[in-house]
C-alpha cells in the first residue's frame, strides 16, 4: 500500500472521520509532532498503531480530545489536572491520570493509568470533533527514530505501512508535547519537558514539579513516559558540545556535520547548518528534528550539535538532544 496525502478540506475531513469509525488509521498533524491516530476506544484499532510503527506493545499511547466532557469519559480528572486543562487546554500539555475502564488495555499498556491531551491543531480538533471519538496516537514515526513535523516525514517513514495522511503543513511547536503526571495530585512529576515549561506548570500548581525517578525499561509498560532512554534518533551519531566555535572545526572528517543553533560568525561551509539565524528557542525547537532528518539523509555520519542554553524551552531541546545522542 502506499499513503496517501490529504489536504483539510471539509470533504477529506468527513471522509478521515468516517475512516476512523470504522478503525482505520490517521496520520494528522498537531501543534507538536504529527500523530498516527486510531479510535482509543477501538482496542484492534489500536493494535493497528503498534504494528505500523514497530512499536514495543509495552509503550502507552497519548488519548487526544476534543473537549472536557471527554477527559472525563477516559480519565479519573482532579481539581490540580483540571486547574492545568482549563490554563494550557488546547495545547501542547498531556496529562496522565487514572483510567476509565472504557479504555483498552492495548492504549496504556496495562497500565490504570492514561495519557491525555486536547490539541489545539485546528485540523486536529476538527477530525476529533467530526468523528465525534477520542483518538490514540504517539508520533507518526517509525519506533526510535525522530518524530515527524511534516507529512512528508510522515510518508518517508510510515507511507507503505498506512493509507491515510493528513496535510496540515509543518508543526509550528516541532517538539512533543509536555508530559505531567497527575496521578497523585499531591505529587505532581514531570515526565517529559516540552513548550509547557516547568515554570509555567510550577506557577499553575502552586508547587514544584517533582522530576520522573524511573528510566523505562522496553520488557515492562513504562511508567515514565517517553523514558527509554535512546529515542528521537537519527542514524548518525549524535554528539553534543555545550558550545560550538566555528574555528574549531577546521579540521573535522567531510562526513562530520556541525550544527549550530544560530548562525554562526563565518557563515556557510559545506558541513556548517544552523537552526536559526537568530537562534531563537521556539525556532530552534520548530526546525530541530527536520533538521537531523536533512544531515541524515545527506549521508553524515556525525552530527555536531550545541545544546542550548538557559530555561524555559531549551530544557526540552536539551532533552531531545540528549535522547537523541544516547548510546
Ligand atoms: O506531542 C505529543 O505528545 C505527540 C502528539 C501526536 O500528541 N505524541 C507523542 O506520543 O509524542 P509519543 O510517541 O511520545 O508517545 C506517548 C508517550 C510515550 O512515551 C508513553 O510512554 C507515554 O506518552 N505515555 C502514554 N500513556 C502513558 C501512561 N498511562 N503513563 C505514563 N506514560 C504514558
Ligand atoms: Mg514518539
Amino acid at each position: 500500500m502506499t499513503a496517501r496525502v490529504y489536504r483539510g478540506t471539509d470533504r477529506n475531513l468527513s471522509f478521515l472521520a468516517r475512516r476512523l469509525r470504522a478503525g482505520e488509521l490517521v496520520a494528522v498533524p498537531s501543534e507538536t509532532v504529527y500523530g498516527l491516530a486510531a479510535n482509543a476506544l477501538d482496542a484492534r484499532a489500536c493494535r493497528r498503531i503498534f504494528a505500523a510503527k514497530g512499536r514495543p506493545r509495552t509503550d502507552p499511547l497519548i488519548v487526544h480530545i476534543h473537549s472536557l466532557r471527554q477527559l472525563a469519559e477516559v480519565a479519573v480528572p482532579n481539581p490540580a489536572a483540571l486547574r492545568l486543562a482549563r490554563k494550557f487546554w488546547p495545547g501542547p500539555l498531556t496529562l496522565v491520570l487514572p483510567k476509565r475502564p472504557v479504555v483498552p488495555a492495548e492504549v496504556t499498556a496495562g497500565l490504570p493509568s492514561v495519557a491525555v491531551r486536547m490539541p489545539s491543531h485546528p485540523l486536529f480538533r476538527r477530525l476529533l470533533q467530526r468523528c465525534g471519538l477520542p483518538l490514540a496516537a504517539p508520533s507518526a514515526n517509525a519506533f526510535g527514530y525522530v518524530s515527524p513535523t511534516t507529512a512528508a516525514h510522515v510518508h518517508h517513514g510510515l507511507g507503505k505501512k498506512i493509507r491515510h495522511i493528513l496535510d496540515g503543513g509543518a508543526t509550528p511547536i516541532g517538539l512533543e508535547s509536555t508530559i505531567v503526571d497527575l496521578r497523585d495530585p499531591a505529587h505532581p512529576r514531570l515526565l517529559r519537558p516540552g513548550a509547557i515549561t516547568r515554570a509555567q506548570l510550577n506557577r499553575a500548581l502552586g508547587t514544584r514539579l517533582g522530576a520522573k525517578t524511573t528510566v523505562g525499561r522496553e520488557s515492562e509498560a513504562q511508567v515514565a513516559p517517553g523514558s527509554l532512554k535512546r529515542h528521537y534518533s537519527p542514524h548518525a551519531q549524535v554528539v553534543l558540545h555545550p558550545r560550538l566555535a566555528q574555528r574549531a572545526i577546521a579540521g573535522g572528517a567531510p562526513d562530520e556535520a556541525w550544527l549550530f543553533l544560530k548562525r554562526p560568525a563565518g557563515g556557510k561551509r559545506r558541513n556548517v547548518f544552523w537552526l536559526d539565524r537568530s537562534g531563537t528557542h521556539a525556532a530552534v525547537a520548530r526546525r530541530l528534528f527536520a533538521q537531523l532528518r536533512e544531515l541524515d539523509h545527506a549521508g553524515f555520519s556525525v552530527i555536531h550539535v550545541e545544546l542550548a542554553r538557559g530555561t524555559g524551552l531549551a530544557e526540552a531541546i536539551n532533552d531531545r538532544l540528549r535522547r537523541a545522542a544516547a548510546q
